[in-house]
């Protein structure tokens, strides 16, 4: 059937629970609420689902490590995401949990439905397993035969009974719809990352696991807990009381946005589409992958302690400075950088100089010129009518780019509106009208068209900030709430101001920030975090580019002019290499000769006191400076990989 175009459906995708919500989730989690916001002012009826992903292994270890049933960290840690939504001003309309009866129903009837299409066999998996990822993986994905791809952690060989999900049998079907429906991957390079994978081959994936107890037991099977991603992919229908007869939710799907990481596309763009078609439900209608932040260029992670509590932004700054951050710093779809520094130039370029000034200039002026009541807008010009005509042909490139999720080019033709409205002010000079009477009415025009267009940029503001826009809207208007429109025509009309109201007195909207003072408070608490002696964790990817070998020093003799360098001459097996090693203070060069010792072999050459080196030789230093070779005994011969 269908579905009426007045509904709108969007989805963040439900959170883990043993992580605490960083600035990752709150970002896919604003970005859904953008658009959703978007839509209901429309006057769309709109479902925006969010929550929390609850079951699996993982969550059933932490559990354990903590003392407490799973469900007891899952109803703990749940409330850290709703508070953050809470406080970060996310208009949501359902928060569901995998833990929720309804859910498991769901999950149930949706397994049953692709098992009775005979999509669902008992088979045996043997292969290699990543505990902490819950996935198998086959030969060719693990890297060095048995490292994780995804984590980087040593998997371990599994074989047990599964269930099996025949994803390989809508391998050409789930092609064929991402060909002929060019939204249903976004953007661009996701759509080619996964139209790349599926042609490479799907093979049938295996959708139960015995070896842990926390989560949905397969019916007739109960040794067999579903796998914890087909048990996550169905809340998106389960929230809708998708298998209920009576359900009124049920006319939202298929949803026009499953908004996603990129790291959990192939999740949503090609399991979840395969499920779909084996119960014969309709597929979604967009799925759109956004990029990953990094914070001060580096990745966010729990052992590098940097991954900064957004609550903390939230009052520091506000719900409102952040979700412009958020939205606007960075193209949606793109990887993304935060740092304070940029969030502070945000908030007073962007919003305290154009958007607060331009809104407290223009009422600067009404209260010194008309007592704050709003003028009539009686003496038109050829310049209002461009200015118009300017702003009105802007509002369906803002209204596509919502539409597509390019979140920060709408903001920018919306900034770019509040730049030819500052412009304007300077070029109408009203303070030159405000000398003479005669000028009056022009004048009092000049600020009503001022007034009227803020009056419209709130609607566009209203999204991405929905508290300022209230105060916005009021401080032009008079009114609490933002008039109600149904298409972005309406959005169109212009001179609905109405003349004669008395205006409040408005604080400034958004304050500038002390950069100075502002960054005292807030990174000494990233900092004293990072310099915890943490050291980034790397994936066994990047250990594997450092390439470190058996090396027998030939000859060694000193640097000229200096006391701690030594030259040697040193055979890793293949011509011999000239490696310069700060070690001349602990060793006389004969001391070194003959002794097989670790090095680094694949540096880039670098010179030292004028001679260049090829190489690294490991050594230790002891709390007195003296050096301690990593020495091999004369059993490892020159060129031995050191794993
Ligand atoms: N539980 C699964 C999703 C199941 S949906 C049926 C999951 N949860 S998660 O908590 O690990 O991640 C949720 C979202 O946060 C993902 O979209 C992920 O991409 C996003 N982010 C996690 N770290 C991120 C960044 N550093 N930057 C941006 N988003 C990131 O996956």
């Amino acid at each position: 059937m269908p579905k009426d175009n007045k509904t709108f459906y969007v989805s963040t995708p439900i959170y883990f629970v043993n992580d605490k919500p960083h600035i990752g989730h709150a970002y896919t989690t604003v970005a859904a609420d953008v658009i959703s916001r978007y839509k209901a002012l429309l006057g769309y009826e709109k479902f925006f689902l969010t929550g929390t992903d609850e079951h699996g292994q993982k969550i059933e270890e932490s559990a354990k490590e903590q003392n407490i049933s799973p469900k007891d960290l899952a109803d703990k840690n749940m409330q850290n995401f709703k508070q953050l939504w809470s406080n970060l001003n996310i208009g949501n309309d359902a928060f569901i949990r995998t833990t929720d009866a309804y859910h498991k129903e769901a999950v149930l009837k949706l397994y049953n439905i692709m098992k009775d299409k005979g999509d669902v066999y008992l088979g045996e998996y043997s292969g290699a397993y990543c505990t902490p990822c819950e996935s198998y993986w086959t030969e060719t994905q693990l890297i060095d035969e048995n490292i994780c791809p995804d984590c980087g952690r040593v998997t371990k060989e599994l074989k047990e009974a599964s269930y099996f999900f025949k994803l390989s049998k809508y391998q050409d079907q789930i092609l064929e719809h991402i060909k002929a429906n060019p939204d249903f991957i976004k953007p661009e390079s996701r759509k080619n990352e996964i139209i790349s994978f599926v042609s490479e081959g799907l093979r049938d994936l295996s959708i139960s696991r015995v070896n842990f107890s926390w989560g949905i037991k397969v019916d007739e099977d109960s040794d067999h807990v579903i796998y914890v991603w087909i048990d996550a992919l169905t809340n998106y229908l389960s929230a809708l009381g998708y298998f209920d007869k009576d359900s009124d939710r049920k006319k939202f799907w298929p949803i026009d946005y499953h908004v996603v990481g990129k790291d959990i596309i192939r999740f949503h763009a090609v399991y979840w589409p395969a499920m779909l078609m084996s119960a014969g439900i309709e597929l979604p209608k967009s799925i759109f992958a956004h990029g990953w932040w990094t914070v001060d260029g580096k990745k966010m992670s729990k052992s590098m302690g940097n991954a900064i509590d957004p609550n903390f932004i939230i009052t520091k700054f506000s719900a409102d400075a952040f979700r412009y951050f958020l939205m606007r710093e960075v193209p949606f779809g793109l990887d993304g950088d935060f740092s304070y520094k940029a969030l502070i130039h945000r908030v007073n370029t962007d919003l305290a100089n154009d958007l607060g000034n331009l809104v407290s200039r223009t009422l600067g002026l009404l209260d010194k010129y008309f007592d704050r009541v709003v003028p009539e807008y009686n003496t038109p010009a050829k310049e209002d009518d461009e200015l118009y005509e300017y702003i009105i042909s802007n509002i369906d490139t803002i209204d596509k780019r919502l539409n597509n999720l390019a979140f920060n080019k709408a903001l920018m033709s919306v900034w770019e509106i509040i730049s030819s409205l500052n412009k304007y002010i300077d070029a109408m000079k009203p303070w030159n009208l405000a000398k003479d009477e005669s000028t009056h009415d022009r004048l009092g025009s000049i600020l009503y068209l001022i007034l009227d267009t803020i009056r419209l940029l709130s609607y566009f503001i209203y999204p991405f900030m929905p508290e300022s826009s209230l105060k916005i809207y009021k401080a032009v208007t008079g009114d609490d709430s933002l008039e109600s429109v149904t298409s972005v025509d309406d959005l169109k009309r212009v001179k609905l101001l109405k003349s004669g109201v008395k205006l409040d007195e408005v604080k400034q909207i958004f304050p500038r920030i002390d950069e100075a003072e502002m960054l005292k408070e807030v990174t000494p608490k990233v900092d004293k975090e990072i310099k915890k002696d943490i050291i980034e964790k790397i994936n066994f990817t990047d250990f594997e580019k450092v390439e470190i070998k058996a090396g027998k020093i030939l000859g060694a003799e000193r640097v000229p002019k200096s006391d701690k360098l030594l030259k040697m001459s040193v055979d890793c097996g293949d011509e011999p290499r000239i490696i310069v090693s700060g070690i001349g203070k602990t060793f006389e060069p004969t001391d070194l000769i003959g002794k097989t010792v670790a090095v680094v072999t694949n540096l880039l050459p670098a010179k030292l006191m004028g001679v260049e080196s090829n190489g690294m030789i490991l050594a230790a230093t002891a709390d007195d400076g003296k050096h301690q070779l990593l020495e091999l005994p004369d059993t490892i011969k020159a060129g031995t990989k050191i794993k």
